[in-house]
């Protein structure tokens, strides 16, 4: 594989919370290529948002953020609000889950986009950029590109509004596009579209993406690598049939549950959503995380002192290097 487009090496994340100092996000490293789709998958408040915001600088002042992020050659983590700003809008593309927050309810669609892409010097020009950004919608499956310029944010419907954040985050042309349960929202038949859609821009454009869901279907339908978060460390990650096919830690087995066959749905025709099934417990929060194994406390198969005291490795137990399937546990298959 060529160099990374994205190359994130022991990110963490510390946040003041009312009950104190939580390490939040605590050593994650992972890499995107060109073209590749990572996602991250884990129980809600494992992480995964923060982990992606402070790549993008939209943490609050107090948080704490340390390692690296090289995108482009150059560490995101370093660098100053105006610069991010810039990289914000034109190397990286965000999508959120609810799209009213990433648009302006009082500018139409078309002002948005246009102004985006002058901004960015992708067109020089009002009547080039209208152009540009009636062929980004077109581009998003919006019907009606031109007389969806004049529209307001709240005249479309939910699926719609997505579709334009999306135009609006391609509108730079990114390398990178980081999407943040960006169908959630959105009912499963538009969830396909959207996925669809992301899958089809990305061929077309070698789009390196981060997609952030709940979703196991969906992450079976886009994922090249997929990256397990608990209690905000990767307690598993790998080539997402590797990970799906033979998953190591006793959380990922969890997560995947009576999952194969529902996954199998997912790739045919009729595609459903799945979502993650339940574990027995709840995650700790961040502020109590527990000492050694941040999973033991609702370990199945725990058995040995050492997961109460020790935080097990994140060793190989599959695939190949440099992308090997890897798993933070006592009691996966180790590789030597
Ligand atoms: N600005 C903040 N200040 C303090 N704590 C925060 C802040 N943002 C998030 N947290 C805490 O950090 C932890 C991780 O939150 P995060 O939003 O990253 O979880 P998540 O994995 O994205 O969950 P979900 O699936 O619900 O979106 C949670 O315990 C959350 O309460
Ligand atoms: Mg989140």
């Amino acid at each position: 594989m060529s160099a990374p487009v994205l190359e994130v090496a022991d990110l963490r994340v510390r946040l003041e919370t009312p009950r104190g100092p939580a390490h939040v996000v605590d050593g994650l490293d992972y890499a995107v290529g060109a073209g590749e789709t990572v996602a991250i998958v884990g129980e809600s408040g494992s992480g995964k948002s923060v982990s992606v915001l402070a790549l993008l600088g939209l943490l609050p002042a107090s948080a704490t953020v340390t390692g690296t992020a090289s995108f482009g050659g150059r560490d995101l983590l370093a660098m100053s609000e105006a610069e991010l700003r810039g990289v914000r809008g034109n190397g990286i593309g965000m999508v959120f889950q609810d799209p009213m927050t990433s648009l302006n309810p009082v500018l139409s669609v078309g002002r948005q986009l246009t102004e985006g892409l002058l901004a960015h010097g992708v067109v020089t020009g009002r009547a080039a950029a209208r152009a540009r950004a009636a062929d980004l919608l077109a581009d998003v499956g919006l019907p009606d590109p031109r007389g969806a310029l004049e529209r307001y944010p709240h005249e479309l419907s939910g699926g719609m509004r997505q579709r334009v954040v999306i135009a609006i985050a391609l509108a730079g042309e990114p390398r990178l596009l980081v999407a943040d349960e960006a169908t959630t929202a959105l009912d499963v038949t538009v969830q396909a579209q959207i996925v669809d859609l992301v899958t089809r821009l990305q061929a077309e454009h070698g789009t390196a993406v981060v997609w952030i869901t709940h979703d196991l279907g969906v992450v079976a339908g886009i994922a090249d690598r997929v990256l397990v978060m608990y209690g905000g460390r990767c307690v598993e990650d790998g080539g997402v049939d590797d990970v799906f096919d033979a998953p190591a830690h006793p959380y990922t087995r969890g997560l995947l549950g009576a999952l194969p066959a529902r996954v199998d749905a997912q790739r045919g025709p009729g595609r459903r959503a799945p979502d993650l099934v339940a574990i027995a417990g709840t995650p700790p929060p961040p502020t109590e995380l527990p000492r050694g194994c941040v999973f033991w406390p609702r370990c199945p198969v725990r058995g040995d002192v050492r997961c109460e005291t020790e935080q097990p490795p994140l060793v190989r137990v599959g695939g190949t290097d440099p992308r090997p399937h890897r798993a933070a546990t006592f009691y996966g298959r180790e590789i030597p």
